[in-house]
């Protein structure tokens, strides 16, 4: 590889809670314990209004409709096992969390291309009974609709989504990236995202609750020479996450993720070999972990760091 681009750091101006960084969400001020209130505060506002949107906090969208009980489907969720799809849980960051919430007690439906790291996971992760971990490719819409199908078959609709399976290209300048190598990041990590939310969020839906969150980067809101595929991709997931955090209801939120800096493959990827100098995905999981098992609605269109 050549060089290795700048450090993805977190943005400037974000809150710390222990080890993690919090942005400011669409919803304010962040774990308060009176959010159900403020909930039914704006979805009576909403109802006064005749407005439709919810998660934005009053954007020019018009989001479904589904008032209070989505609070309560939301509360009644977050306090035992959640099910938690995953998606790109072969390696890396992924695979990591997989093993972490499992460990804990979650049930993990994850996903990724070829069948022999599924098998490896399987024969690690704790119940495995418990889990459904399958090939799937998020770059196919057909893909992800069969296994959105699955889920509702073996009745584990996600409470949480992880957004998680992304490439980077390889290090080289902007107008050097082969066609090809860009459309593959552009086709993993946006539309791979978008496809997730197609066949899932209806599920969510459905059952009034849901937590969406979608894997960002420091390059999603900073920038660096040769990965700017990489830096368009995860800048276009901070606005979608945006976008779709004003369309959910109450009951549902999305939340750009960025997961710091972590030695993984993709990190060798663009750092070469100093990769090796950050975190281990075993020491970032279980940071990883309790920060998505404990957001909540409020979080909704928050842009937030591990
Ligand atoms: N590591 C970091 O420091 C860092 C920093 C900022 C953001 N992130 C983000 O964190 C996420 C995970 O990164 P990582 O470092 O763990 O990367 P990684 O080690 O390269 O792992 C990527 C995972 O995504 C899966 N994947 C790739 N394409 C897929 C597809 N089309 N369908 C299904 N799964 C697919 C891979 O599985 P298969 O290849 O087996 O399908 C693999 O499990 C990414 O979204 C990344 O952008 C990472």
């Amino acid at each position: 590889m050549g060089r290795a681009p700048r450090e993805p750091i977190g943005p400037q101006g974000k809150r710390s809670i222990g080890n993690t960084t919090r942005g400011h969400g669409t919803h304010g001020a962040l774990h308060s314990n009176a959010y159900e209130t403020e909930w039914e505060r704006r979805g009576e506002e909403r109802r006064g209004e005749g407005a439709g949107a919810a998660g934005g906090g009053g954007g020019m969208t018009s989001g479904p409709k589904s008032g209070v009980g989505g609070v309560a489907a939301a509360r009644a969720a977050a306090s035992g096992p959640r099910t938690v799809l995953i998606t790109g849980v072969s390696r890396g960051l992924g695979r990591a969390l997989a093993l972490e919430l499992a460990r804990r007690g979650h049930a993990v439906v994850g996903c990724s291309r070829s069948a022999e790291p599924i098998r490896s996971l399987e024969a690690e992760i704790a119940s495995p009974s418990r889990h459904f971990l399958t090939v799937a490719d998020v770059r196919s819409d057909s893909s992800m609709a069969e296994l959105a199908k699955a889920v509702v078959e073996r009745k584990q609709i996600p409470d949480i989504i992880v957004n998680n399976a992304g490439t980077i290209n390889r290090n080289n300048k902007t107008w050097n990236v082969p066609a090809e190598e860009f459309d593959t990041v552009v086709d993993t990590n946006i539309k791979g995202t978008a496809n997730v939310l197609r066949h899932f969020v209806p599920l969510m839906l459905v059952k009034k609750h849901g937590m969406i969150i979608n894997l960002s980067s420091g390059w999603g809101r900073s920038s660096a020479a040769e990965v700017a595929p990489y830096c368009a991709s995860k800048w276009a997931i901070e606005g979608l996450t945006r976008s779709l955090a004003k369309e959910l209801p109450p009951g549902l939120a999305a939340i750009a993720l960025s997961p710091g800096v972590v030695n993984t493959d993709m990190l060798t990827s663009c750092f070469g070999s100093s990769a090796a100098l950050y975190q281990s995905t075993e020491q970032w999981a279980p940071k990883a972990a309790t920060m998505i098992l404990s957001l909540s609605l409020e979080d909704n269109g928050a842009s937030l760091t591990v």
